[in-house]
């Protein structure tokens, strides 16, 4: 029976070596939270890196680690320190990550990041053909794999092979600077489909392919070596009816089964019973906007101070690739904003911000989404932006404002969202007041709307219909001579 190959840099789960036995810790991020779902539901095996190094990994465990992926449905590539050095620290986070999110000062262009990813792509395609034969559909996914669809399909020519990038594809403009860009583009048009979240996205990709490899593009297809690629937009959802029930659940939750932090979360509500709570949630990542937040809130407590001790900012901050220099400084500066900040406003009564820096348990997200009464999530670019999905999915009673960037891909499917420039100090200060004082009404009005959509473009809707897309595609008769 053929099968579906996905097969992602980062698995669902990431495995831990501690006291000698293994630990699976659910992954973060919009890819590997959404797809977990896809999944779950079905006959797939989703190759990855396991979060181990060999070097890392006694021989004694190897067969232990291949045991507790297969629990969830995973098979592992090996890779060494200097694989994951190279090829994640390097040439996907220092180079490809800043340059698609438009931080060219922030780009590195090293021939030695490069090659080592030549090399580790190499290894995920030798993975996918060791675990798979021609009938099999392969779902490539991100950025770190863009060689990956091009390698499979030398050695199985016949192969269904889709591409989903779940980050931005920056404009000509920006992409053009890359030394591999040729060798970039040409490895993802190993694939039959290519998916992104926006249009925007496709049309940049598009003119990439024309303008740097001369090929023949009509509408939404690329004309190559007698193969035509197809590629097009697929905004990815959440599992909606996850959030939805866990919120239910939690509703229902009894005073001596809540979490500490909905203690927590509670008494405060107890004790500043007309004081609102501001949510942001994103990995430490300086595509997400946190430290112009923090800038901007200072700015909107300036503007309207009568909005001290009635307004608290709970940030959530989850560690991310802190082996690469710009996220330790920029949790630096987030540190050091943060304790100004409060430092300089704080009152008996009163912290303006709470900062946490961890990743939650899925349990306490749902405790902050649905005790907050704003989410305000200012990213300076994201491919899509999936925690302004699930806020709005656990608002039961319809109430709850979205402050939502307009860089986002979530914007473009969420209009009813309360829209702002992340650069514009003026505008969010004055948006947070429209938020802190929009009547009811007005929010469920705009959240049923927002609700309807998620829960019919829900994540298992957008894996099929980039699944059919695909599918049509094989049967279809669309190469040409
Ligand atoms: N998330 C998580 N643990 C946390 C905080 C967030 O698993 O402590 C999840 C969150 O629920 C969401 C994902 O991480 O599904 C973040 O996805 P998003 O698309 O917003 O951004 P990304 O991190 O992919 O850039
Ligand atoms: C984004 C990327 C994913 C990545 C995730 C978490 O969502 O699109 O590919 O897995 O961030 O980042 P990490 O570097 O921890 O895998």
């Amino acid at each position: 029976m053929s099968k579906t190959i996905i097969i992602s840099n980062r698995l669902p789960v990431q495995l831990q070596i501690s006291d000698g036995g293994l630990t699976a810790i659910p992954s973060v991020g919009g890819l590997a939270t959404g797809m977990k779902s896809v999944h779950s539901g079905g006959e797939s095996l989703w190759i990855g890196w396991s979060g181990l190094t060999d070097e890392d990994t006694p021989e004694s465990l190897e067969s232990e680690i291949d045991r507790a992926l297969s629990e969830h449905g995973c098979a592992k590539v090996k890779l060494t320190a200097k694989d994951v050095d190279g090829f994640y620290f390097g040439f996907s986070n220092r180079t490809i990550w800043p340059l698609f999110h438009y931080f060219l000062e922030y780009t590195e262009f090293e021939l030695d990041f490069w090659n080592v990813y030549k090399s580790v792509n190499q290894k995920f395609a030798d993975a996918i053909i060791a675990h798979s034969d021609e009938n099999d559909t392969i779902w490539v996914h991100d950025y770190q794999l863009m060689l990956v669809p091009q390698m499979v399909r030398e050695k199985r020519p016949n192969t269904s092979i889709g591409f989903f990038l779940h980050i931005p594809f920056p404009s000509y403009e920006i992409f053009r600077t890359m030394p591999w860009r040729e060798e970039v583009l040409t490895g993802l048009l190993g694939s039959d489909l290519i998916g992104f979240h926006t249009y925007d996205y496709e049309r940049h990709f598009l003119s990439s392919v024309r303008r740097l490899l001369g090929l023949d593009v009509s509408f939404n297809d690329v004309y190559l070596d007698h193969r035509v690629i197809k590629v097009d937009s697929f905004p990815m959802g959440i599992d909606y009816k996850k959030f939805k029930d866990a919120a239910l659940e939690h509703n229902k939750n009894k005073e001596d089964q809540r979490s500490d932090l909905q203690i927590k979360l509670d008494n405060h509500k107890a004790s500043a019973p007309d004081t609102k709570l501001i949510l942001s949630i994103d990995r430490l990542d300086y595509s997400k906007g946190i430290a112009k937040r923090i800038n901007a809130f200072e700015y909107f407590l300036n503007k309207y101070p009568e909005y001290k001790e009635k307004v608290r900012l709970i940030i959530l901050a989850v560690p991310s690739r802190s082996n690469v220099p710009q996220y330790q400084l920029l949790k630096r500066e987030i540190d050091e904003l943060v304790g100004r900040i409060n430092g300089e406003l704080s009152t008996v009564n009163w912290t303006p911000i709470w900062y946490f820096y961890r990743s939650l348990p899925f349990e306490n997200l749902i405790d902050l989404y649905t005790s907050s009464d704003i989410a305000w999530l200012t990213p300076l670019r994201d491919g899509m932006n999936l925690v302004a999905k699930e806020y709005i999915a656990t608002r039961i009673d319809k109430t709850g404002v979205l402050i939502l960037s307009e860089m986002a891909g979530s914007a473009y499917e969420m209009n009813e969202a309360l829209l702002i420039n992340p650069n514009n100090f003026e505008q969010q200060a004055d948006t947070l007041k429209r938020a802190i004082t929009m009547p009811k009404e007005e929010q469920m009005a705009r959240n049923m709307f927002l609700q309807n959509r998620l829960e019919r473009y829900n994540v298992e809707v957008w894996a099929n219909e980039f699944m059919n897309s695909l599918n049509r595609k094989s049967e279809g008769d669309e190469t040409f001579v």
